[in-house]
């Protein structure tokens, strides 16, 4: 039996809307697969109600079938489903790894990517790698139609997730079909700034450059209380916030040492809200 962790994520980091990806220290699903005639998939854990044990409509069924793996895959959710933490990409991505390991395919993790995005193709309807790739490669990631770009970050963050659902279709429903050339221009600057963030473990940089004008106010409508949320945040120390993928999630980022106040205001900012959540303190890495 062959046993593999695989970390929640944050894309988009607002600028970076498709692009964007990071690997988060905590929370991870666990896959374990064993060798068997055909596959079958049990999911325990945090959501686990609500995701399919069918391998057919499962993301981890899906990889078994491109690797040509079949095995018990045992699913241990650390991730909620619909939390904006790339819950589907963990397992897929974990799947992908522990079967590639067990039936010996040789496939790197670069080349595990497209095949864990094929999971994800599966629940949200398109093949997004901005969460698998940061899950299988870890860091920052850029994922363009060319390839992924990866770079080792380090930088502290805080996501709170509240206790109300948004459905990744419904956000992508809200994203807007154009953007002007002013908007064009703050978004490839503020992406950029960003990005140089994060190869300098930076901040104040990454918070600066997650600031989005285009896709984020539309999907922040979605989440009850994210106003309150941000200013909570920000006067308790965060240097940026943003939705966490397609949401509910909140990230903050910020500096060492800040985490338990911003986790601290943001969950009683949601409270105060009237809506229950709970903050994890954790890093990109
Ligand atoms: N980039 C995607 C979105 C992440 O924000 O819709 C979820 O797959």
């Amino acid at each position: 039996m062959l046993t593999v962790r695989a970390p929640a994520t944050s894309a988009n980091l607002g600028s970076g809307f498709d692009v964007f990806g990071v690997a988060l220290g905590t929370p991870a699903d666990v896959v374990r697969v064993e060798r068997a005639p055909e596959t079958t998939i049990s999911v325990t854990g945090a959501g686990s109600e609500y995701i399919p044990e069918d391998p057919e409509k499962n993301t981890v069924g899906a990889v078994a079938k491109a690797l040509d793996a079949p095995a018990r895959i045992r699913i241990d959710k650390g991730v909620r489903p619909s939390s904006g933490l790339g819950s589907s990409a963990a397992s897929a991505a974990a799947a992908a790894v522990a079967l590639n390991a067990l039936y010996d395919r040789g496939r790197t993790r670069e080349e595990l990517v497209p095949i864990a995005a094929e999971g994800e193709a599966l629940v949200s309807g398109e093949a997004h790698a901005d969460n698998v790739a940061p899950s299988l490669l870890g860091g920052f990631t850029v994922v363009t139609d060319d390839g992924v770009t990866q770079v080792d970050a380090s930088v502290p963050v805080v996501v709170c997730l509240p206790d109300i659902s948004v459905s990744t279709r419904d956000a992508r429903g809200v994203v807007p079909e154009s953007a002007t050339m002013d908007e064009l221009v703050d978004t490839v600057g503020n992406a950029a700034t960003l990005a140089v963030g994060m190869s300098r473990n930076d901040p104040d940089l990454v918070g600066t450059g997650m600031a989005d004008t285009v896709v984020t106010p539309e999907r922040t409508k979605l989440i009850d209380g994210y106003d309150r949320v941000r200013e909570a945040a920000l006067e308790a120390g965060a240097t940026g916030v943003t939705v966490s993928g397609a949401g509910p999630g909140i990230l903050a980022v910020c500096h060492r040492g800040d985490q338990r106040a911003i986790a601290s205001a943001m969950v009683d900012a949601f409270d105060a809200a009237g809506v229950e959540s709970r903050a994890y303190q954790t890093t990109v890495s």
